[in-house]
Formats: structure tokens, C-alpha cells, sequence
């Protein structure tokens, strides 16, 4: 188990006990990053999804814009990187390999029709490999190379290796938890926090393995279980759920260092949120539509949680298969964005999206500051 030094401590505490979260897909743009950092929280980059340049880029203009503040890294584990999940498993010609390609095959087949109504190509069955990489190796070089202050892990976990890496290049490193097994397999990989995640949350479970079922206990029960697990020397940040001052002060009191709030931060001004997603906020916000969030894993063939939409209530069958159902659903999302249809596309939000609040990010930050 690595202890996490002082100097790396420093680096992650800001004065205000909130995170914004990483969020991938849009929202998490430089300058919310760096205005939830100037205003005295951790603001964060999504580098899933995106290129090792751009994610580099977007990290220098937000230091720029806020110096001297913590701005943090968040990256996807790609499966051929996750070692949680057994390597007979991962290996092209395995039986879990060709179960999952035979699943994708149906999936891909139940939506031909959708395309053809929404005057779209589906991607080929040869487009979408499981083992796409994301960047991966560029990235790790780039947080290397730049020395990264706080980079954290999502979707599963690094080698050793990786966490040896990077903490020779100084940088602090915390890896997204569901369950007390997956905090202490963190840990005994060398991560210096956690990032608790409950079911409340919005966007993708971080399970660190893909076809793992969601834990459903609370956030407030998980962050029991994982202090129980693990002790009280690790840091821990609490995700899910958390839209006020006092929600805040709850994972607090539990033992969180800090809250890493997501949805809150989703219809700020600084938030790269795109139109339909935003205006589906607003009218669950109102109150006039979108009154539930709902688990599925139709978009992207992982679990995540947003407003419950059409696509969702028709695509129940989609297999657990990230990245190819995300890459599989890319035009007809891409189709109804554009076509401003939010029944067809993710809407991710968390259960407390209806306490998410318009305006500057500093603003936010501050109604969730206890
Ligand atoms: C739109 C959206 C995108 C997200 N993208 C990421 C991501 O790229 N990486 C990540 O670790 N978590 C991601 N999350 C999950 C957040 O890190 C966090 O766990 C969650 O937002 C907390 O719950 P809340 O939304 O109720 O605050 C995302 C969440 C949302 C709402």
C-alpha cells in the first residue's frame, strides 16, 4: 500500500471540500475545470474519449486560467489496461470474448431498424474492438512528461506498473470505487485515494469489472464499508447524489475528504453541456418532463445512470460490451442530437437532478460548500 505524502495531500486539498467531477462526453470543459478551481474546489478534466493532445492541451489553459489551483485528470481504464478483469477473459479468442461479439451481433441487428428511420450507417461489426486503447499510452506519457498533479482512474485498475510510473513523475493517484474489494485492490496497487461512488450517482458505474452488476448500497453505506475495509488514513472522496450544502456535510461527517459532485455542476454556465441534454435538464429541473433517472446500459454497453428516456425503455437488451455498444450507438446518438430528439441520446444525471442549479460554477460551488 502506498501512503500517500504530504507534499501529494497538499496537492489534492482545496479550500472548499468539493470536487467537480470529471465528466466525459461534454460537460467537463476546461473552463468549468478552472472556475470551480478558482473558486477554491478541485476542478477536473474527462480525459475519456478524448485525444492525449487535446486532454493536454485542455490541462494548459486551464492551469493557466487558474494557477496554482489543483485541476485534476480523470482517464478510462481501456480493458486490455484493466487488470481487474481475469486475462483469459480479456484474450481475443476466449469463450467471454466471443460470447460478448455474438451479444454485440444481436444488439447491432435490433437496431438496424432505428437506423434506417433515422437515415443513419451503423458502424460494422469489424469497427468495434473491444480492446480500443482511448489513448491510452500517450496519455499516461503526456502526465508523465508534464507531471500531472492528480489523475485519476475510472472504469477499473492499472497495473502496478502504471502507478509505479506515475508517481515517479509526482503525480497523485486515486482510482474510482463501487465495493470494499475493489477499494482495497486499489489501494494494494498504489492508489493514494479513492473516489467512493454510489448508485445515486450520474454517468457510468465505475465497476472495475464491465459485466459486474452495480452494488445498490447507499453512498453513506459504501463509504462505511469501505472505511471498514481500509482504515481511516485514506483519503476518501464521496460521489453521488450530492446537490446541497448539507448532502456535502453528510459525506463529510461519514468520513469523506471531500465530495466530487457531478450533476450539480451540469447546467453551470462553464459546463460544455450540449443543447438537447441541457434543455432536458431544465424541463426535469421544472418539472414539466424527465421526472425519473434510470440505470442502463443501452448507450454505451456499461451501466450509467440519466434521464429515463425512450431509448432506454426499448433497448433493454443491450450486453454489457463498452467500448463497442458505445461506438455501436455513436450516429443514432449523434442523429438525435442534432435532430434535438432527447429520447434519443444519453442524458446522463444523477438522482438529484432536480436540485441541479443554472448559473456560474463559483455559484454552485458555493450553495454545495457547508
Ligand atoms: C454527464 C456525466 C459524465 C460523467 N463522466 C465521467 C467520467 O468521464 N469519468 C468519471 O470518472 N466519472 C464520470 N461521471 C461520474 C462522476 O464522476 C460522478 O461519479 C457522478 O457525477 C456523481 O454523481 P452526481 O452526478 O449525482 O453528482 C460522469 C457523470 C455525469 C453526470
Amino acid at each position: 500500500m502506498t501512503q500517500i505524502t504530504d507534499r501529494q495531500l497538499r496537492q489534492v486539498r482545496s479550500e472548499a471540500p468539493v470536487w467537480a467531477a470529471p465528466m466525459a462526453g461534454g460537460p467537463s470543459t476546461w473552463r468549468l475545470a478552472a472556475a470551480v478551481a478558482n473558486a477554491g474546489g478541485v476542478g477536473f478534466l474527462a480525459g475519456g474519449m478524448v485525444s492525449a493532445q487535446r486532454l493536454t492541451e485542455d490541462l494548459r489553459a486551464a492551469r493557466e486560467a487558474a494557477p496554482g489551483r489543483t485541476i485534476g485528470v480523470n482517464l478510462f481504464v481501456p480493458e486490455p489496461a484493466n487488470t481487474a478483469i481475469p486475462a483469459q477473459d480479456r484474450s481475443a479468442d476466449s469463450d467471454a470474448r466471443r460470447r460478448r461479439a455474438e451479444q454485440v451481433r444481436q444488439f447491432r441487428s435490433s437496431l438496424l431498424t432505428p437506423a434506417e428511420q433515422a437515415g443513419v450507417t451503423l458502424p460494422e461489426m469489424t469497427d468495434l474492438d473491444p480492446d480500443a486503447m482511448d489513448d491510452w499510452d500517450a496519455k499516461l506519457d503526456a502526465a508523465v512528461a508534464e507531471s500531472w498533479p492528480l489523475v485519476t482512474f475510472t472504469f477499473g485498475l492499472p497495473s502496478r506498473e502504471v502507478f509505479e510510473r506515475l508517481h515517479a513523475a509526482d503525480c497523485t493517484l486515486g482510482v474510482t470505487v463501487t465495493t470494499p474489494e475493489e477499494a482495497r485492490a486499489a489501494l494494494d496497487h498504489g492508489a493514494d485515494l479513492l473516489t467512493v461512488q454510489g448508485p445515486e450517482s450520474g454517468g457510468h458505474r465505475s465497476t472495475h469489472h464491465p459485466a459486474a452488476t452495480p452494488p445498490t448500497a447507499s453512498l453513506l453505506e459504501l463509504i462505511a464499508q469501505v472505511r471498514d475495509a481500509v482504515g481511516t488514513d485514506v483519503p476518501l472522496v464521496a460521489a453521488g447524489g450530492l446537490m446541497t450544502a448539507e448532502d456535502v456535510r453528510r459525506v463529510l461527517e461519514a468520513g469523506a475528504v471531500a465530495a466530487q459532485c457531478g450533476t450539480a455542476f451540469l447546467r453551470a454556465d462553464e459546463a460544455g453541456t450540449n443543447p438537447v441534454h441541457r434543455q432536458a435538464l431544465d424541463a426535469s429541473a421544472a418539472g414539466t418532463a424527465f421526472p425519473t433517472t434510470a440505470l442502463t446500459q443501452a448507450f454505451s454497453g456499461r451501466w450509467a445512470r440519466g434521464l429515463e428516456n425512450a431509448f432506454m425503455r426499448t433497448h433493454t437488451d443491450a450486453p454489457a460490451a463498452y467500448p463497442e455498444v458505445n461506438v455501436l450507438t455513436g450516429p443514432l446518438k449523434k442523429a438525435a442530437t442534432a435532430a434535438g430528439d432527447p429520447e434519443g441520446t444519453n442524458l446522463w444525471a444523477g438522482v438529484g437532478v432536480a436540485q441541479a442549479q443554472t448559473g456560474p460554477a463559483e455559484r454552485i460551488l458555493r450553495t454545495l460548500t457547508p
